[in-house]
């Protein structure tokens, strides 16, 4: 059993704390995403846990076996950790195959059989094994990184954005082909990523970091639709936040009155939806009493299978513009700039808290 267990982890570099009592759980053989904006601590959380870097304080443990504590320090090598940094660090000395039979125990034929299956399962071209790094593209060097992690056959696998420099195609491909890989040899992992949608489908886990804290964990599914506050509901997706007062299961804002899933009763409180739970009915522009709240489309961005409206809803009595909410809706039939909608919503608004 693969669990990685770390303990309230602090480390300062100088004043500057770039790891602030962080603590989860990775379960066996699950997927672990982490995901912050640039400069929170994620590369430094990787590193520790592959034993590159020492905590101040805190605890790491892998299966029961204690990796770091105020009393022990495992040395890297000792980890069966495989690593595979931001910037891929190949040997630059050495050849694609040399990079990848690195750390490969077995000698002869035996490792040029096992180095071809290798780069057979990052489906890297066999005639690539005599080429030195700099005559591979990045994303390429990014996958002979992982088959030399992969080679040693690691109880942990850490990958920090492993598929940057790939396009997005081939990113997806990629992306699915490695889960699959890393499923198969039953490897626990944990992947850092900037990309939203990579991080969302990757991850069993997301790990939200700011600041050096991990403010929040989770299914990606309940962190989507459920953050804590609205820098991590932004950092997920696009969302529509509004202020609202909540009363018995209701949030009254200026779409009208939203069944909320968290409840705070009489209470102010930021309330978040996502586009997509927005939805909008075009109402001729004479109707002015139709029911519901009344809007006009002021932007329409085009993508191919959808589109991401603007609309701006009828000014309050006592106030100059209306508020601006993001729509997602399907491209061909959105409706144009300058129409007259009703707007609706789907499901529930979700109550923020505090950033
Ligand atoms: N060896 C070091 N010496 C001093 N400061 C460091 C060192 N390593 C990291 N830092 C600082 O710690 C913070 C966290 O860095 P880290 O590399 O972990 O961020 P990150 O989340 O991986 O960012 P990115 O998304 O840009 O890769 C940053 O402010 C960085 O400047
Ligand atoms: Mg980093």
């Amino acid at each position: 059993m693969n669990t990685l267990e770390l303990n309230a982890l602090y480390k300062s570099y100088g004043s500057h704390r770039a790891l602030d009592n962080v603590s989860l759980s990775v379960p066996s053989g699950s997927r672990t995403v982490i995901v912050g904006p640039s400069g929170s601590g994620k590369t430094t959380l990787l590193r520790m846990i592959a034993g590159f870097e020492f905590p101040d304080s805190g605890r790491l443990s892998l299966n029961g076996q204690v990796l770091v504590d105020s009393t022990h320090e495992v040395p890297a090598h000792q980890r069966l950790i495989g690593y595979v940094p931001q910037d891929g660090a190949l040997f630059p000395h050495m050849t694609i195959a040399a990079n990848i039979g690195f750390g490969l125990s077995t000698k002869g034929s035996e490792k040029q059989q096992r180095i071809a299956e290798l780069m057979d399962s990052v489906s890297l071209d066999a005639k690539m094994a005599e080429r030195w790094p700099h005559e591979l593209s990045g994303g390429q060097q990014q996958r002979v990184a992982l088959a030399r992690a992969l080679a040693q056959q690691p109880r942990l696998m850490l990958l920090d954005e492993p598929f940057s420099a790939l396009d997005t195609g081939l990113r997806a491909a990629m992306r699915k082909m490695v889960a699959r890989l890393l499923e198969d040899a039953g490897v626990t992992t944990i992947l850092v990523t900037h990309d939203q949608s990579e991080a969302l489908s990757f991850a069993d886990q997301l790990a939200v970091m700011r600041q050096g804290r991990l403010v929040q964990s989770g299914h990606p599914l309940d962190l989507y639709r459920y953050p804590g506050d609205e820098q991590t509901a932004l950092f997920l997706g696009d969302a529509v936040v509004m202020p609202a007062r909540i009363e018995a299961g209701w949030a009254h804002c200026d779409l009208g009155r939203i069944p909320v899933n968290n409840h705070r009763n009489n209470s102010a409180a930021n309330i978040m939806l996502r586009p997509e739970q927005l939805q909008l009915v075009s109402v001729l522009p004479s109707d002015a009493e139709a029911a519901g709240c009344r809007a006009v489309v002021t932007d329409r961005d085009f993508s191919g299978n959808t589109c991401t409206l603007t609309v701006e809803l009828q000014p309050l009595p006592g106030e100059n513009a209306g508020r601006s909410l993001l729509v997602r809706s399907s491209g061909m039939y959105a409706p144009p700039a300058g129409s007259a909608v009703q707007v609706s919503t789907i499901g529930h608004a979700h109550v923020l808290g505090e950033a």
